[in-house]
């Protein structure tokens, strides 16, 4: 397997807040890879580091098979949109587009093609010569990150960058995204927090949490199959069920299972606290014992129903980490693609 980028025991504190704590990621070339994590979390710090504005306590960078580790910023051949773009506020968008091709002294007919070229690619011709504080958001977003196509780097890390725009232009930007992704063959490293990009965007997600991966895969397995009670939890519209396993004969165990993994049954007993319904679905929210837990049903129940189901899957958790999958014969690997269940 060829990885553009290897990221060895990476550890980064601040003050005394431990941020990144030997944390460990391969990336593969081709591959657009979404980091995953709650706010706060160290998303913005792993870029910084990776791209050299922020140096590394302790690890080891490579990019390509070459260790950058100990090299400046210029010369780790990888570009970076940041979350505010971070655009030259008195140049044009040309200007802007064309500045890391004039700091790499590139003759003036060679920076004029590729300009144009990446202006084309990302459909912002017409804007040009407009100064770029006199953009629109979205068109900002496009000069930022035709500013990073233009060197043509190894690897290309995005923080967040479609979080300031608003939801149409949104949508829009994200298909664009992974279109040029996949027709340049270029490797992205892309951070968010949200998972519905994660979904849409990524080969495979990795979720940062502790300062560690804690889980890297397609985002269908981490929802499935989620290694620990705190990705179940934090993976999915709805947060996976968790009710003590006592109640199926499991004891010292936790037993989790999505809205969706409910049948006929008589293996749980709830009581109905709330309904939503969304679009052709009732999402009825329940209590058993202790455990507020959530099933997807096409039933109307009612508030203050008691209501008897049964599981054709779950997963067994042993102090929050996965030990058993338990799923029955008609639902073997059933695919989610959507993250509205
Ligand atoms: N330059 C800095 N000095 C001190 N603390 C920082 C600095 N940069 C980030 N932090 C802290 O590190 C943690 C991770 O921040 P950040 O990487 O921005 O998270 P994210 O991008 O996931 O929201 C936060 O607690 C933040 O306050
Ligand atoms: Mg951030």
């Amino acid at each position: 397997m060829k990885y553009k980028l290897e990221l060895v025991d990476l550890e980064k504190s601040f003050s005394n807040k431990k941020v990144l704590d030997k944390l460990n990621l391969k990336v593969i070339d081709g591959e657009f890879l979404v980091v995953l994590g709650p706010s706060g979390e160290g998303k913005s710090t792993l870029l910084r580091t990776i791209v050299g504005i922020e140096n590394l306590d302790s690890g080891k960078i490579i990019v390509n098979g070459t260790d950058v580790t100990f090299k400046p910023p210029n010369k780790r051949n990888i570009a970076m949109v940041f979350q505010n773009y971070a655009l030259y506020p008195n140049m044009t968008a040309y200007e802007n587009i064309a500045f890391p091709l004039k700091m790499a002294r590139t003759d003036r007919n060679s920076i004029r093609s590729k300009v144009d070229q990446v202006a084309k690619l990302l459909n912002i011709e017409p804007q040009l010569n407009i100064n770029v504080t006199r953009l629109s958001g979205g068109q900002q977003q496009r000069v930022a990150i035709a500013r990073a196509l233009v060197r043509d780097p190894a690897l290309f890390l995005l923080d967040e960058p479609l979080s300031n725009l608003d939801a149409r232009v949104r949508y829009t930007s994200r298909q664009e995204l992974k279109r040029l992704q996949k027709e340049l063959s270029h490797t992205f490293v892309y951070v968010t927090h949200d998972q519905v990009e994660a979904s849409n965007l990524a080969d495979r997600v990795a979720v940062l949490h502790n300062g560690v991966i804690e889980q890297i895969g397609p985002y269908n397995e981490l929802y499935e199959k989620p290694n620990t009670q705190w990705v179940g939890d934090f993976i999915g519209t709805y947060p996976m069920n968790f009710i003590p396993g006592d109640l199926m004969g499991y004891p010292d165990s936790t037993i989790g299972f999505r809205t969706r993994w409910v049948s006929e049954g008589n293996d749980i007993t709830a009581k109905v606290t709330l309904i939503e319904n969304s679009e052709g679905n009732y999402f009825v929210h329940c209590k058993t014992g202790d455990s507020d837990i959530v099933i997807r049903t096409d039933t109307k129940y009612n508030v203050d129903d008691t209501i008897s189901f049964g599981l054709e899957r779950f997963n067994i958790y042993k102090n929050g980490v996965l030990e058993e999958i338990k799923s029955g014969n008609s639902v073997a690997s059933s695919g989610i693609n959507d993250v509205d269940n």
